[in-house]
Formats: C-alpha cells, structure tokens, sequence
C-alpha cells in the first residue's frame, strides 16, 4: 500500500526551535539540554546499539511481556486504528502487527521527530505486513498530536519504552492527557514503563561498559555544535549518570573534564565551565505499579490491565479512558 507522509515539522521551523531550547537550557541554572535532541541519525543508531547491551535490560524486558500478550491484547481490542508515539526503529509494533488474525484495513500512524529513520522503518513496514496503511508523520508528539487524523476504528496508541520516564512530572501529565484525548471514548493505550528496582541494576544500564550510553550522551554536544555554531570539544566532556532514589530517577550528565570556554557563534553567548560543572541532559524516571496508577489518574486515564516480565524489570500497561469505566 502506499505510505503517507505529512511533515509537521519542517527544518527550518524545528531548527529555531531547537535554537531557542538551547539558548534557554544552556543559558539556565543549571544548563540542562531537552532530551528530545539525541535523536539525530548518529543518536538513533547509538540508541539502537543501547537497546542491544546487556545492561540495558529495558528493551529486551519489555518485548519478552509483547511476545507474551499481544495475542490476547489484539484479540480483546481488535483495533482498527494504531497510533505510536517515538516509535524509534518501529520494531516493537511488529509483536502486535504479527499477533492479527482477521488483518484487514488497518492504519499505522507512527509520530517521531527523526525524520530519516523514521521513513526508513516505516518501508519496512509497508514491505511486510501488504495489508497496512502506513502514515508516518513528523512532528514532536509534545506539540503536533491535535493535528493527527481522526481515528478511523477503534484506536490503540502506543507509547513504549518508558519513553515516558524522560518527562518531568507537568509535562508528563500533559502530555498523557493529550494521548487521553486522542483515543476517544473507546480507545486504549499501551504504555511502557521502567520500573523501580535494585539500585546496582539501574546504574548499570545507564553505565554500560562499552561506553556505547556515554557516547550517546556526548552526541548531543555534536549536534549543539550544528544548530547554533557552537564549538564543544565532546571528548572533553565526561558521562555522569547515577540513581536519584529520593526522586526516582537515572539522571544522566556531561561533566566538563577541564576548566573551558565553549562559544555559541549563532546565538552570540559564551559559556564558561569550571572543572567537573555539568550539563543535565536527562531524567529517567522508574515507576510502581502505584505510581503508574496515580500518573494515569491525574490524566482522565484507568489501569485495565498491568503486565511485567518474569523479573518484575519492566512494566506494560493498558489504560482506557476513566469515563468509560
Ligand atoms: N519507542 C522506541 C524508541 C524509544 S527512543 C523503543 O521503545 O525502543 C525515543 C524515541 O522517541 C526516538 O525515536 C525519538 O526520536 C522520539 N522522540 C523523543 N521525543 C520526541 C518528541 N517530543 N516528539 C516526537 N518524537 C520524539
Ligand atoms: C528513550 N528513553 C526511554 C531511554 C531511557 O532509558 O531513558 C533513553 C536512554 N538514555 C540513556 N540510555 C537510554
């Protein structure tokens, strides 16, 4: 079938966004960058290699509970309408695609900044399941979700990963209300969530021994670099990610090596770092089932049903709209 396209976020749009953000996070106390940035191509591949290290538990955690119920999530749903948000390389909806049985007129809508791995792994979709009507969409899923099409049958959106521990609590609550208001009055959405756990095992997914999450981390310094002309050396900067217990979170930093000046040619501002001073580039947060409960509530949403892999690492969740209770 023929795949759409629409581009909500055309480049020069998002780059003086992009430029603002980092304008306003570099320039606060204490200068944060918004996570959203890692995903260039170099970004997105680096995420891949993540997703396959055998610290970083989260990926492997969460497709072990898809395998295990897309059958009977598919079959009670059956929806007409699927909607995911920061699909990344899609790979986990393919649980959920394969687990079909009457296959027919289904719409695939997949939100993701990344335009370029965006397409391509929406070809690949379109090359193996022949029945689907694949739609990507390019856009920040923060802004752009009301200008979606209408549901076309009833909806499932995803939203996987724990992609949603990376917002703080006021965007977070946001955000969902928005997926709230997407689903309509019979909808459902499937969430992923990390969850609190054994603090050596959190440290290490986000410490990983090849380096490959630092180097991630760094990356966003590269792509500072491009958007506002700046000139940070990333080798000089160190990956500081550690367990926030009181807060619930991995929170993860650059710490500058040596004493430097980094100028922002574009934006006109010079940025002076002491040895060891930081940059807060993201928050991780980990859930209970409680505090997945209440995250859910506070957004017009209700648990349906809650699954975890063998080693409670992970949690999947269904949630409907309250009101249809
Ligand atoms: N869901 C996948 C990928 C997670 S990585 C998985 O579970 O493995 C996070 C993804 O969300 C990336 O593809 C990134 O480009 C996308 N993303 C992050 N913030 C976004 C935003 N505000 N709007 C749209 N996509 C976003
Ligand atoms: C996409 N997101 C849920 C990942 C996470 O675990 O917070 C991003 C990541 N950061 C470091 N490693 C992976």
């Amino acid at each position: 079938m023929p795949c759409l396209l629409d581009v909500h976020a055309d480049e020069t749009e998002s780059l003086a966004r992009m430029v603002g953000d980092i304008n306003r996070g570099l320039t606060g106390r204490p200068p944060t960058l918004p996570p959203k940035y890692f995903y260039d191509q170099t970004g997105s591949k680096l995420f891949e290699r993540i997703t396959q290290l055998p610290e970083y538990y989260l990926t492997r955690a969460e497709e072990t509970i898809l395998r295990d119920v897309a059958h009977d999530v598919m079959a009670k749903l059956r929806p007409r309408d699927i909607v995911e948000l920061g699909p990344g390389s899609c790979r986990k909806v393919r649980w959920l695609l394969d687990a079909f049985e009457d296959a027919e007129d289904v719409r695939y809508l997949a939100v993701d900044v990344g335009r370029d791995s965006l397409v391509q792994a929406m070809t690949a979709l379109d090359d193996r399941y022949p029945w689907l009507h694949v739609h990507a969409v390019v856009g920040d899923f923060e802004r752009h979700l009301a200008r979606l099409p209408l549901p076309v049958g009833r909806r499932l959106a995803l939203f996987l990963g724990s992609t949603i521990g990376n917002f703080d609590s006021l965007p977070r609550q946001a955000l969902l209300a928005q997926i709230r208001r997407l689903l309509g009055a019979d909808g459902r959405l499937l969430l992923g969530v990390d969850l609190v756990k054994d603090h050596g095992e959190l440290n290490a997914a986000y410490n990983d021994a090849a380096g490959i999450t630092a180097e991630f981390n760094r990356n966003i310094l590269r792509i500072v670099n491009r958007a506002v002309d700046a000139d940070f050396v990333p080798e000089k900067w160190r990956h500081h990610a550690f367990y926030n217990a009181a807060a619930s979170r991995i929170e993860m930093h650059l710490l500058a090596d040596e004493p430097q000046r980094v100028i922002l040619r574009k934006l006109g501002v010079k940025l002076d770092f002491d040895r060891g001073e930081g940059i807060w580039t993201e928050n991780s947060y980990k859930f209970t089932r409680e505090s997945t409960e209440a995250m859910l509530a506070e957004a017009g949403l209700a648990l349906e049903e809650w699954y975890t892999d063998a080693g409670c690492r992970f949690g999947l969740v269904l949630a409907r709209p309250a009101e249809s209770a």
